[in-house]
């Protein structure tokens, strides 16, 4: 029998409570799988961010000993650990944003896609549970293969009447972070001044970098463009080889997922001009969902941007990631609708 060990800082919730209501924006948060690999560094770094003001830990192991853990920090926040499934429910009631890292990562050898049989079935409960608890809340998914997974939370969504297309947000942020630091290394940029559109979806040949939109405008050998297109499309797998069966990449997903989670959240406190990239509901292409730039407010997405222009490199790109894209839209819809 798992403990009801439902923790908060030990200066109380009360206060927290107030601090929250007075004013200053606080929103509340749902980390699902949360003591996993990446869910433990965004714990830590979503404890530090202070437009959180309820941090809920969800997992169906460990919980205990990361939310007492992350519970010590001295920042804003109230934590609360949540395990196992008969506590999902009220993990999840009344969150404005819910992330989530749960399911297998790669090892060595394995495609996004063949983590499907295990992940989709942990994604399609999480979000059942969302439908029920949260139905307004912002969703960012992270769990692979997220060209599918996004497609299984919104036939979820769809089956309980709560879908709302500019809820549900497929986290490619990673991408975006690696194409900048990679790009601002070839070019002899400051990264964090560096900004690479990556559009598609989020695996091999669908991550889509449009080198011919960079900011600050630059431009690129065809040598260059090779090797940032591969580097870019296969960062993901150069750490897990480099891990070497112990895991993809948790750390720089972290990063990656607080980042975005940030942006969502000053999108939904009425900052004006939040825009990130991430795979979504989308008629920029023929395909029902794609990633590509998007403005954030507090309906969540509000404006999806259009490619722009595209060279014949990334035309061909595009063609290649579409056709892989729609078989992994299919495969997560058919999970759902079987
Ligand atoms: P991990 O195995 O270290 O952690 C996963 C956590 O999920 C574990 O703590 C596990 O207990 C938990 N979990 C399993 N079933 C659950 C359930 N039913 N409910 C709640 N929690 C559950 O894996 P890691 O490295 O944290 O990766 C998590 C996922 O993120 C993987 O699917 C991985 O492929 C994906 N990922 C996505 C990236 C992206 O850019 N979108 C980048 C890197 C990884």
């Amino acid at each position: 029998n798992p403990p009801n060990f439902q923790m908060e800082e030990s200066c109380g919730l009360n206060r927290a409570n107030c601090r929250a209501k007075g004013g200053a924006a606080g929103f509340k948060v749902a980390i699902l799988g949360a003591a996993g690999g990446i869910g433990q560094p965004l714990a830590l770094l979503m404890k530090m961010n202070p437009l959180v003001s309820v941090l809920h830990l969800y997992d169906v192991v460990n919980t205990p000993g990361v939310t007492a853990d992350i519970s010590h920090m001295d920042t804003g926040a109230v934590v609360r650990g949540f395990l196992g499934q008969q506590q999902l429910e009220d993990a999840l009631t009344g969150m404005d944003l819910v992330i989530i890292p749960a399911g297998v990562p790669r090892k060595p050898g394995m495609t996004r896609d063949d983590l499907f049989n295990i992940n989709a079935g942990i994604v399609k409960t999480l979000c059942e549970g969302i439908a029920k608890c949260c139905p307004q809340a912002i969703v960012n998914i992270i769990s692979n293969p997220v060209n599918s997974t996004v497609p299984i939370a919104a036939e979820v969504f769809k089956k309980a009447g709560t879908f709302d297309p500019n809820r549900v947000l497929g986290v490619t942020m990673l991408d975006v972070v690696r194409a900048n630091t990679f790009v601002a290394e070839v070019l002899g940029l400051d990264p964090r001044e560096t900004d690479v559109p990556v559009v598609g979806g989020h695996a091999g040949v669908t991550i889509l970098p449009l080198l011919s939109q960079v900011k600050p405008p630059c431009s690129f050998t065809q040598k260059e463009i090779d090797y940032l297109t591969d580097r870019i499309q296969n960062g993901g797998t150069e750490v897990v080889e480099a891990k070497a069966g112990s895991g993809s990449a948790t750390l720089s997903m972290a990063y990656a997922a607080v980042k975005f989670a940030d942006a969502c959240l000053r999108g939904l406190r009425g900052d004006a001009s939040v825009v990130q990239c991430a795979y979504v509901a989308s008629a920029v292409t023929e395909l029902p969902f794609f990633a590509t730039k998007v403005r954030l407010g507090r309906a969540g997405v509000e404006e999806i941007y259009p490619l722009g222009p595209l060279n014949e490199y990334e035309r061909a790109g595009l063609e290649k990631a579409k056709k892989e894209l729609a078989a992994s839209i299919q495969k997560g819809v058919s999970f759902i609708r079987k």
